[in-house]
């Protein structure tokens, strides 16, 4: 029993003060529950509502790529610079430490291998696997224009059932054929037909000529994915246009790991997302860590 010897009997209410009602900071998210909240809160930083997504799931269909063939070497040294790590439930369980207490986005879909044809996925892991592994999001490939875009599209929307269930967010990924044009109108169509079907958030790449309108147009936050690997001053200059044209973040692989100093790399793309600093000079800031 509780001891109750110098419990004094004054109570304060706040009567005159209204409960507050903290908005949440992410578009087109307001509605969702609360756990739901929690997990994107995992993933965007709260301060910023951005994000830097360290991606890493490459080798569910390209095997071991160049800056992934030793994940525990090349990329567990850069997880406290990253709001999140996206990868596969295999590099989960066998590499990255169970210490790593900020968001999981874990690849969810696959498949086919480089080798074959890409859009043939299917749904790779089960949602009850996927909340055992205490993750953020699930992320799923969607193939719009693809050879088996129905299925990929299905691949999306059974997991966002799944993940209603369970208060689990889903990422879609807009992922473009190599016979497809990569301009706003593609990714205005990927964006907005993900967002439109149920993902919290989407990842698409960055075009030059009118991104603002695939942000404008997709009711929900959109990352950009980082692509092949660039002068890592291109890379900067990239992702600083994106978050200026409305990303509200980057899921960024190649650019990071590829690069010649990537813990230098992922500072100066956080300096970008969440300080809004302009590539020539985040570019002088990972020169001078990459020096030190
Ligand atoms: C495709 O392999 C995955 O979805 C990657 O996570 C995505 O492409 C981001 O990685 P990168 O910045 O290397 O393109």
């Amino acid at each position: 029993m509780a001891d109750t010897d110098g419990n004094i009997d004054s109570h304060d209410y706040y009567i005159d003060t209204p409960q507050t009602a903290p908005t949440f900071p992410l578009k087109g998210c307001q509605s969702l529950d609360w756990g739901m909240k929690n997990r994107l809160a995992n993933i965007f930083d709260p301060k910023t509502g951005r994000t830097v997504m360290l991606a890493v799931d490459h080798g569910y269909f390209m095997g071991p790529t160049t800056g992934l063939e030793r994940i525990d070497v090349t990329i567990n040294p850069l997880l406290p610079y990253a709001n999140t790590l996206m990868c596969t439930r295999g590099i989960l369980r066998s590499t990255t430490p169970p210490t790593f207490n900020k968001g999981i986005v874990l690849r969810a879909s696959g498949g086919p291998s480089i080798l074959k044809e890409m859009s043939n996925e299917h749904i790779a892991v089960d949602m009850e696997d996927a909340l055992r592994l205490n993750i953020s999001a699930v992320a799923v490939q969607v193939f719009i224009g693809g050879e088996y875009e129905t299925q990929s599209v299905n691949n999306m929307t059974r997991l966002v059932d799944a993940g209603n269930r369970y208060g689990v967010p889903v990422l879609g990924v807009t992922a473009v054929g190599k016979q497809m044009v990569r301009d706003a109108k593609y990714m205005r169509l990927a964006t907005r037909i993900c967002a439109e079907l149920g993902c919290s958030y989407v990842k698409t790449y960055y075009v030059e000529k009118d991104f603002d309108t695939v942000t404008a147009a997709c009711p929900v936050p959109i990352v950009i994915a980082g692509g092949k690997k660039l002068p890592e001053l291109d890379a900067l200059t990239m992702a600083h246009n994106a978050i200026q044209q409305g990303a509200a973040g980057v899921d960024m692989g190649r650019n990071i790991f590829q690069s010649d100093a990537p813990t230098a790399m992922i500072q100066a793309v956080s300096k970008v997302v969440h300080e809004d600093m302009p590539p020539k000079e985040a570019f002088e800031y990972f020169e001078t860590l990459k020096n030190a």
